[in-house]
């Protein structure tokens, strides 16, 4: 079964062919207009979605070496995201489905990071055991997921305020570093000493996330700091990006960990643009290792928003029979 996979929730467009969960083509076009603005400008995203949609999909069936003709079915994410951004790869979607005569499948974007551990790029490419536990952090979201089948996932935890990533982002913003931030923290982290500055770690109960007093802590130590030396921030950059690095990974691994403790699951992994991470991806490894728990770490190509993880993710409704309607439109928030 061949199923053209397009993405367009937020900033990257993105149009991928797989044929039964093996990839054939993945062709990203991100944007690099935002960067002048410090974060995703929303009418810029739907702008260059519109000029980048066609040909990224010209471009992902021209490398996968199959005709139109062949794709069976056309999934697309339908949200959660940006409305405007989603807009163009629905409309389009809906335009080719039509033209083609096939049909629609909705994805939720979620349900596509997580279903990224199912992208074969060969046969042998290993995938995670039923049930496993999912943690998924991305800009926009931070969630343990317990996943049952492709179809059955539960949110044991999420956020109550700020992502992940958007701690990476906000905390990069005010040290001057361009956005999206994370990778430039990441980078400055290697050389820094992560035990160097302490920063408030939250006290919520159960499985939920919260990253938003871990911003202020940081920007309260920056303020102070600069007072007693203009020259704070440049002079202990890699040492400020490596104790916040080192923060954001002991909140995420203790409700992890806590989660997988709790529910005895034998197999995890992690997903979402922030599991690029190296600190993070180390931190998940080595917590597997000592306890013979198998860890998926995707690709780093699968982390950030892509179409191969919607094509898969589409390929499994589909499976079922669970297309959409011609008339569906995109949800920003609600969750399919
Ligand atoms: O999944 P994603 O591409 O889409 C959104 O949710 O928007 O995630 C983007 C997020 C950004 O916050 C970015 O800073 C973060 O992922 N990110 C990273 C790294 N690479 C991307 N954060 C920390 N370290 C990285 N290496």
């Amino acid at each position: 079964m061949i199923i053209l996979g397009i993405e367009s929730s937020c900033d990257d467009t993105s149009a991928a062919v797989i044929r039964d969960c093996i990839l054939l083509s993945n062709v990203i076009a991100s944007q690099k207009v935002h960067e002048a603005y410090g974060g995703v400008v929303p009418e810029l995203a739907s702008r260059t979605h519109q000029q980048n949609i066609v040909p990224v999909v010209s471009e992902a069936i021209r490398q996968a070496g199959i005709d139109k003709s062949e794709i069976d079915a056309i999934a697309f994410t339908r949200g959660p995201g940006l409305p405007g951004s989603l807009h163009v790869g629905t409309a389009f979607s809906k335009g080719l489905a039509l033209a083609l005569n096939i049909p629609l499948v909705d994805v939720n974007h979620l349900h596509g990071h997580v279903l990224a551990h199912f992208i074969k790029e060969d046969e042998n490419t290993e995938v995670p055991e039923f049930p496993f536990l999912c943690l998924l952090i991305s800009g926009g979201n931070s969630q343990i997921i317990k996943v049952e089948s492709p179809y059955d996932m539960e949110i044991m935890g999420q956020t109550i305020d700020d992502a992940a990533g958007e701690a990476f982002d906000k905390c990069a913003k005010v040290m001057g570093l361009p956005y999206p931030g994370g990778p430039h923290i990441d980078r400055l982290a290697q050389e820094g000493d992560p035990k160097r500055f302490k920063f408030s770690k939250p006290h919520i109960e159960g499985y939920n996330y919260s990253f938003s007093g871990l911003k202020t802590s940081f920007l309260y130590t920056l303020r102070d700091e600069i007072k007693l030396n203009p020259n704070f921030i440049e002079e202990n950059r890699a040492d400020l990006a490596a104790s916040l690095q080192r923060t954001i990974i002991e909140i995420l691994m203790d409700k992890f960990g806590k989660a997988i403790k709790d529910t005895g699951i034998k197999t995890v992994a992690i997903g979402g643009g922030v599991s690029a991470n190296s600190g993070v991806r180390a931190a998940v490894q080595q917590y597997c290792d000592r306890r013979g728990i198998k860890a998926f770490l995707p690709k780093r190509t699968f982390t950030t928003d892509n179409a191969a993880m919607i094509a898969v993710a589409g390929y499994y409704k589909f499976l079922r029979g669970e297309t959409c309607p011609i008339t569906a439109p995109p949800f920003a928030r609600v969750v399919i």
